[in-house]
């Protein structure tokens, strides 16, 4: 019985194998599940939604990913790189605004060597002590990570993207590997950061069993933040003839990592709020806590593409801040003015 599964992931936070695949294979039990990964929520973090503002400071990469449209070989792409004082002038927008805490996501981009990303780093964290830094620039050595974290970034973003071996396989070219991703990521913790992974739901060639892969690496990684969005298809890669993922798997998966993970942060995406217009609503109703919206100068919005048809690409930062604030009102939540740590387990006796 469904319902039984569900009371039992909400008790103990596990499932086996055989009983995740039918749980995520059904959609008979959606608004009980729903139900139990919101009440978990309310249980730990009340209403509170936190933000996270996305400066999304270069679309130069040198990784091909087939899914991604700013991928090296889309030559239709048109490459921007945003300078340390336009990146400095949406962290004072930013935090006017509200936002305690800065992601800098980019592509994987030679010109920001390990110092000018300590250079833009340490910056920000003199103007703003008591904010959080988080980077999302992709795979590094170890000591490229400690020099970030040694100049002042305290959190990081990668997402491992699969945990099977054949399926990285199927979304990556070869100069590529799920060991060294995995290897970022426990470099990370290691250091210090507070770390973020997730993956794309409904990405080609992706199976339930894959998605319980994700979800036993992630209960190895126990990352502080866990994103997960649907897979949205570009037409300018390889796999232009995929489609999208799906929205009901996505809050499915968003319920399902809540009652594993109830500490967790999870973020209802941009591209879910892409894939359908009330997804964010829906994200935070089905267990997620987190939104992101986007601080990145207007001139530059449509340029960041991963995947078509993002949305928030037109509008300013603080009509982005407004939007969302009453979408997160109206799903029944509140944003909080908070750098929106991970809340802590008591321990009990
Ligand atoms: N659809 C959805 N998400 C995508 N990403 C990259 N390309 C796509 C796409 N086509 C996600 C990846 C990456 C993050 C920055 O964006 O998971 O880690
Ligand atoms: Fe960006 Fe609504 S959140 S326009």
């Amino acid at each position: 019985m469904i319902s039984e599964l569900i009371e039992t992931l909400s008790a103990q936070r596990d499932l086996n194998d055989a009983q995740l695949k039918a749980l995520l294979e059904t959609d008979r039990m959606d608004e009980a599940l729903f139900f139990n990964a919101d009440q978990k929520r309310r249980e730990i973090y009340g209403t509170d939604v936190y933000i996270r503002g996305l400066i999304e400071f270069t679309n130069y990469c040198q990784n091909n990913c087939y899914y991604c449209g700013i991928r090296r070989d889309n030559a239709k792409a048109a490459r921007y790189r945003l300078s340390k004082k336009e990146i400095l002038d949406c962290c004072a927008e930013g935090y006017a605004l509200g936002f305690r805490t800065f992601v800098l996501q980019g592509g994987e981009d030679p010109y920001f060597t390990d110092a000018r990303v300590c250079e833009i780093v340490s910056e920000i964290r003199s103007c703003y002590p008591n904010c959080a830094i988080t980077l999302s620039i992709g795979e590094k050595s170890r000591e490229s990570y400690q020099a970030f974290f040694d100049a002042g970034a305290n959190r990081y973003l990668l997402r491992h993207e699969t945990a099977n071996e054949q399926h990285y396989r199927k979304l990556h070219p070869g100069s590529m590997s799920l060991q060294n991703r995995k290897r970022c990521l426990y470099d990370l913790k290691d250091i210090g950061y507070q770390v973020g992974s997730g993956f794309m739901v409904g990405s080609p060639y992706q199976t339930t069993e894959n998605l319980i892969e994700d979800l036993r690496f992630l209960q190895e990684l126990q990352p502080a933040m866990i994103e997960i969005g649907p897979y949205i298809t570009h037409t300018e890669t390889p796999f232009a003839a995929f489609a999208s993922g799906s929205l009901a798997l996505t809050l499915r998966l968003i319920a399902v990592l809540r009652l594993m993970f109830p500490y967790a942060l999870i973020p209802a995406t941009t591209a879910l709020g892409t894939i359908h217009p009330q997804g964010r609503e829906l994200g935070l109703k089905a267990g997620a806590n987190v939104v992101m919206p986007n601080l990145s100068p207007v001139r530059v919005r449509k340029l960041y593409d991963l995947y078509d048809n993002k949305i928030c690409t037109g509008e300013e930062s603080a009509q982005c801040r407004g939007c969302l604030e009453s979408r997160v009102r109206s799903a029944g939540y509140k944003i909080v003015t908070s750098i929106g740590n991970p809340a802590e387990e008591k321990e009990s006796c």
